[in-house]
């Protein structure tokens, strides 16, 4: 009898509990591809019992809205994407500060990323920038793989490359700011005058291009390494390089928004967007960027950074606001403009 009492009262008790948790939601902007998206969004709902709403953009097109929605923010948690425009959020006013208490456990990459921006973001993950090639279309084109980041200025890739407009896509900034610093940024734009002769689609998405590589749409996209083994992992005949006079890399980054209407929800599922188990969903969703939590195991697909020549990619000075636009602006200008 007494037993049945408590039964009972233990059901009624988690009826309530799980109507309480239920009642919270979290209003979620999120950047990575679809997969892991989706995966974050229905375990973490299913485990917490929170309602997740989730939309998926890129990062330049996140950061857009949420200039856009400033004054009204619909929007409680930024998961993923480039960290430049999340570091942008944060210099215009758009994220909240907030220091987790897990910040002791993420890679330095990341706790940096968190102090440039006045803790108003913080690394989740980072993934080189380089060039995915179908191997199927090269070798029946007779092209070969490309090095350097000279190599793709060759003729014989005219009308064969793809890469993101950087307006909507953090991986095409990020590929300009690395240019601009591996080069100096006439040099650089004089380098993406040259490239845009060979670009056949400046694509919306920063994975658009390698996912047409994969297909056979074109042979060469300028992509993050990272996106290429899910691909691959699919069954089509794809591969990644990085290039051998240097490379740079996202700090793919997490910000609370400010004025939130969920800010409590949103701060629960930042902390949990910041655990090992979370942050391998990453790979388990078949994407391969380096979780910023150093506890989270790491699967063979995630590249080898200690075999990657990077350049001091100086994230503070490419993440300002007037930087970023100003870069934009030039691009859209003395490259995009031209005729091919
Ligand atoms: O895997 C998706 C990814 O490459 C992320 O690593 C990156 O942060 C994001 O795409 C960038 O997307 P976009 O270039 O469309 O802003």
């Amino acid at each position: 009898m007494r037993k049945s009492v408590v039964g009972a009262l233990v059901g009624i008790l988690g009826g309530l509990m799980s109507q309480g948790a239920a009642a919270q939601q979290v209003n979620i902007i999120c950047s990575v591809q679809a997969e892991w998206c989706n995966m974050i969004a229905t375990v973490y709902a299913k485990t917490t019992g929170t309602k997740v709403n989730m939309s998926l953009k890129g990062s330049g097109e996140s950061l857009a809205q949420l200039i856009a929605e400033k004054d009204n923010p619909k929007t409680d948690v930024w998961f993923g994407g480039t960290g430049d425009p999340h570091l942008q959020a944060a210099e215009q006013g758009l994220s909240l500060e907030y220091k987790s208490p897990s910040l002791a456990q993420l890679h330095l990459w990341a706790q940096q990323q968190a102090q440039q921006s006045g803790y108003k973001t913080v690394g989740i993950y980072s993934g080189p920038l380089g060039f995915g090639y179908n191997t199927e279309l090269l070798a029946k084109k007779k092209m070969a793989v490309p090095k350097t980041w000279a190599d793709l200025l060759k003729p014989e890739y005219k009308g064969d490359i793809q890469v993101a407009n950087p307006a909507s896509s953090g991986t095409a900034y990020t590929m300009i700011a690395t240019l601009v610093q591996l080069m100096g940024e006439d040099k650089a734009f004089d380098y993406l005058k040259g490239l845009h002769k060979n670009v056949s689609t400046y694509t919306r998405s920063g994975t658009g291009p390698i996912k047409a590589a994969a297909r056979g749409e074109t042979a060469i996209s300028i992509s993050f390494v990272h996106d290429g083994p899910g691909e691959k992992m699919q069954g089509f005949p794809i591969e990644t390089i990085t290039p051998t006079d240097g490379t740079g890399a996202e700090i793919g980054s997490m910000s609370l928004i400010k004025g939130a209407r969920n800010l409590d929800a949103a701060k629960k599922f930042y902390e949990w967007a910041l655990t090992p188990s979370a942050q391998e969903m990453g790979a388990a969703a078949k994407q391969f960027q380096l979780p910023s939590n150093k506890n989270a195991k790491l699967h063979p697909s995630i590249p080898d950074f200690k075999k990657i020549k990077f350049i001091n990619y100086d994230y503070a000075k490419y993440g300002a606001s007037t930087e970023r636009r100003r870069l934009i602006t030039r691009w859209e200008k003395e490259v995009n403009s031209l005729p091919k």
